[in-house]
């Protein structure tokens, strides 16, 4: 068994930084077995559970296309197919759970909620997403940049651009942290991660040699970095009233060629979570231009489908990697 076998993964503080790295190595071994087509079933077997309170396409097919590689069943849970909170309590839910998979998957609103979990259904618990983690996809992020850059990783650089006071924002200061990077949040003061969040990082960076940066200035946040994200500026359970306020805030702070450039780095890389608001191809895409009049927010269509971005890599990534997390807890 592995030092991993059994452990939760509701937090990317949940891992030191070597165990961190070792999931994203174990993830590239994966990854290069399967276009191989060497790839050694581990999980034969083994059942886990897909509880989702919110929506999701790369996060639950990651799950369930990774189980599949290694011979995992999964069972997806939707976010009204199951009693989980109205009907029946977490406490409960979980200990049902428990009896009956080999681990699950959370994603929701609360981080107590995926803590709750964990604390009693006996079996892994993975958070795919709440308010305040985002922890799979930081792996897959960490993935793609090794791909992408040369540097070892505290050589690496990268800014987040946008909101910061949320999952992404969160995750992205964390594991820049954690693993001794070059890390820098730019937004407006008003979304930089709560005052908790930023020393639990300081604390990091003091034991990793991780440099910090919070700014709210584009231009010096972005200077000689490796990468730039960004993240939607609403998410997931927010109201739409925020949107008039969040565009207000956040329109410097949309990723533009102008923004690239000023990294001075020809060879920066974007990334973004997914899903982005970039074009009118999405409900939510057409009804931002009918009510505010923009085409674009986050990201210009000119840096999504530029030669700069590695979304699509991102995005495939958080299937090797989530691999690597069932493959690590469960083999
Ligand atoms: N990036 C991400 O978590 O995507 P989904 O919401 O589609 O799972
Ligand atoms: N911040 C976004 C991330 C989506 C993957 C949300 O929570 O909706």
């Amino acid at each position: 068994p592995s030092a991993l076998t059994g452990r939760h993964f509701l937090k990317e503080l949940d891992f030191t930084a070597q165990e961190f790295r070792s999931l994203v190595e174990l993830a590239a071994e994966l990854k290069a077995a399967k276009k191989a087509g060497a790839e050694t079933r581990r999980l034969a077997g083994r059942n886990i559970a897909l509880v989702f309170e919110k929506t999701s396409t790369r996060t639950r097919c990651a799950f369930e296309v990774a189980a599949a590689d290694q011979g995992a069943h999964t069972t997806y849970l939707d976010p009204s197919g199951s009693q989980i909170g109205h009907k029946e309590s977490v406490k409960d839910t979980a200990r049902v759970l428990g009896r009956m998979f080999d681990a699950i998957q959370y994603r929701g609103h609360r981080q107590g909620v995926v803590e709750e979990l964990a604390a009693f259904a006996g079996v892994p618990v993975y958070n795919g997403l709440t308010d305040e983690w985002h922890p799979t996809q930081m792996l897959a992020d960490v993935l793609t940049m090794t791909e992408h850059c040369d540097k070892p990783l505290d050589g690496i650089a990268f800014a987040y651009l946008g909101d910061a006071r949320y999952n992404m924002g969160n995750s992205y200061l964390v594991t820049g942290a954690l693993l001794g990077m070059d890390v820098r949040i730019v937004a407006p003061r008003l979304l930089w991660p709560d005052d908790t969040i930023v020393e639990v990082a300081q604390r990091l960076a003091a034991a990793s040699g991780a440099r910090i940066t919070l700014t709210d200035d584009v231009k010096e946040g972005v200077r000689g970095v490796d990468f730039v994200a960004t993240d939607v500026w609403v998410s997931m359970g927010e109201p739409k009233e925020v949107w008039d306020e969040r565009i207000a805030l956040l329109g410097p702070y949309a990723v533009t060629m102008d923004v690239l450039r000023a990294t001075g780095n020809d060879d920066v890389k974007f990334l973004h979570c997914l899903p982005a608001f970039h074009d009118l191809g999405t409900d939510v895409g057409r009804e931002i231009h009918e009510r505010h009049g923009l085409t674009e927010l986050e990201v210009t269509d000119e840096v999504f489908e530029s030669e700069h971005s590695v979304v699509f890599d991102e995005a495939e990534n958080r299937m090797h990697t989530i691999k690597a997390v069932l493959v690590a807890t469960l083999a």
